[in-house]
């Protein structure tokens, strides 16, 4: 017989301090690699402005919508994300989905950290090899380093570290304090350094390319590119935001905080993406280059800067941060999990070291995947997409289409408007716009991308 149970013997759950706590928080784990290197080479992959224009809608429409009804089972359940899951309809059906998204956020941890490595080398270079690099000399730099075997493992296992023990001390005053100083800086920065991307010579094009939409672009597989990265940003599918919705109080505006983090997401991988292609274009760097593009171009644009250095050394800081508090919330979705349902075996601790481990092992393929097994192929793919299409094409989208399928026809519509409304203190029209969403449109979006994912569809 099992000895584990979730959820019924859950410790008393801790509550973000208030609503800026929470959103900022929230937001800090949103915004992180996702916005900052994987939307702008999307979108260099993906069309450019088509891409643009499909990721907000998809952002309005099914992201908005599902990332509520991740808070509001959350803070239903007020426990891990397999038993929110569990308690939200009284059986164990669903709970296969929090299994789902734990795998799925340590494999999405183990690539988070091989570029949580690189910036760490980035950062130790940015006053010395960095500062006066030609930019021409950029690829090299970065091509020697992450096909090299030992500093990149190196530089991941540090990264780690830094977020285990974050996640060791418990997050709720680590992430919210951290998070009120570290997202408003960024935002700063970013705003400094589109000035300067979009005046470079030869970034008009790259401006075009980003602002001006070629409709024969979009087919179901920009689509489908769209939602994995709309959930992998905003962290809906993952079972992360399940979690951090378990520290809400019943009192918070779920819609009016969704708001605030959607807006602050999508606005930081919009000014990303402004910053980074029009860089791309006029240093002759394809848009769609993958991971490599962030970490080829930017020193590219710095060392074009007075002080370039010391820009440098700030960007790689502040997308470290950014990294952390993204990657703070990864880990904690496996550590509640772990606690609550072996809470003999385990603390947060002992729970936090063995999360680290697994995404470690995990990550060494990841790595070398950028070197040594640069040349191995699985489905016809590179190990780090693997890991990614797995995540963003099918986990995510798979749990997100059983969440809306939960909420809009299991769960009941008087549960879900009484959840989103706080049984009525809210009046808003767009609480029964969210409920007619999740229930009609979601799951049909979502199905057509699970089919795409599949190759059903193309
Ligand atoms: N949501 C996090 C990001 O966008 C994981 O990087």
């Amino acid at each position: 017989m099992s000895n584990h149970s979730t959820g019924a013997e859950a410790p008393k759950r801790e509550q973000w301090s208030g609503r800026l706590g929470f959103i900022l928080a929230t937001a800090g784990s949103a915004v992180g690699l996702g916005n900052i290197m994987k939307f702008p080479y999307m979108t260099g992959m993906n069309g450019g402005a088509a891409f643009l224009i499909v990721y907000i809608i998809v952002m309005l429409v099914v992201g908005v919508g599902m990332l509520i009804c991740d808070f509001l089972i959350g803070r239903h359940g007020k426990a891990n994300a397999v038993a929110s899951y569990r308690k939200l309809l009284g059986k164990n059906s669903f709970s296969w989905m929090g299994y789902l998204g734990i795998f799925s956020a340590m494999l999405a941890l183990s690539y988070y950290a091989v570029f949580g490595g690189w910036m760490l080398y980035y950062i130790i270079n940015s006053f010395g090899t960095l500062a006066n690099i030609a930019p021409d000399a950029v690829g090299g730099f970065f091509g020697d380093f992450t096909s090299s075997v030992a500093g990149p493992l190196v530089g991941t296992l540090i990264f780690l570290l830094m977020t285990m023990v974050i996640v060791m001390g418990g997050i709720k005053k680590g992430i919210e304090r951290a998070s009120k100083i570290m997202m408003p800086a960024l935002l700063i920065i970013l705003v400094v350094l589109i000035f300067r991307a979009v005046t470079l010579p030869g970034a008009a094009e790259g401006i075009q390319f980003y602002l001006q939409p070629d409709f024969s672009q979009i087919n179901f597989g920009v689509f489908a590119a769209a939602v994995g990265q709309v959930f992998f940003s905003l962290n809906v599918g993952t079972t992360g935001m399940v979690n951090y919705g378990s520290y809400l109080s019943d009192k918070e505006n779920v819609p009016k905080s969704t708001a605030w983090i959607v807006l602050t997401d999508f606005a930081v991988a919009f000014f990303s993406g402004l910053i980074v292609i029009p860089s791309a274009f006029a240093f002759g760097i394809e848009p769609g280059s993958g991971p490599s593009l962030l970490f080829i171009t930017m020193p590219s644009l710095f060392s074009q800067l007075p002080a370039g250095g010391f820009f440098c050394l700030l960007f790689f800081l502040l997308l470290l941060f950014a990294s952390l508090t993204s990657s703070v919330s990864i880990l904690e979705i496996f550590v509640p999990y772990v606690t609550e349902s072996f809470p003999k075996r385990f603390n947060r601790k002992k729970a936090s070291v063995l999360g680290t481990v697994i995404c470690m092992i995990l990550a060494v393929p990841v790595s070398f995947s950028f070197g040594i097994w640069g040349d191995v192929r699985i489905f016809g793919m590179d190990i780090f997409s693997l890991y990614d299409n797995f995540i963003c094409i099918i986990a995510y989208p798979l749990i997100a289409l059983c969440t809306a399928v939960i909420v809009g026809w299991l769960w009941g519509k008087k549960n879900a408007m009484n959840a989103i409304t706080n049984n009525g203190a809210i009046e808003s029209r767009f609480c029964s716009i969210w409920y007619f969403l999740v229930k009609w449109v979601c799951p049909l979006l979502l199905l057509l991308v699970l089919l795409t994912g599949f190759g059903i569809i193309s």
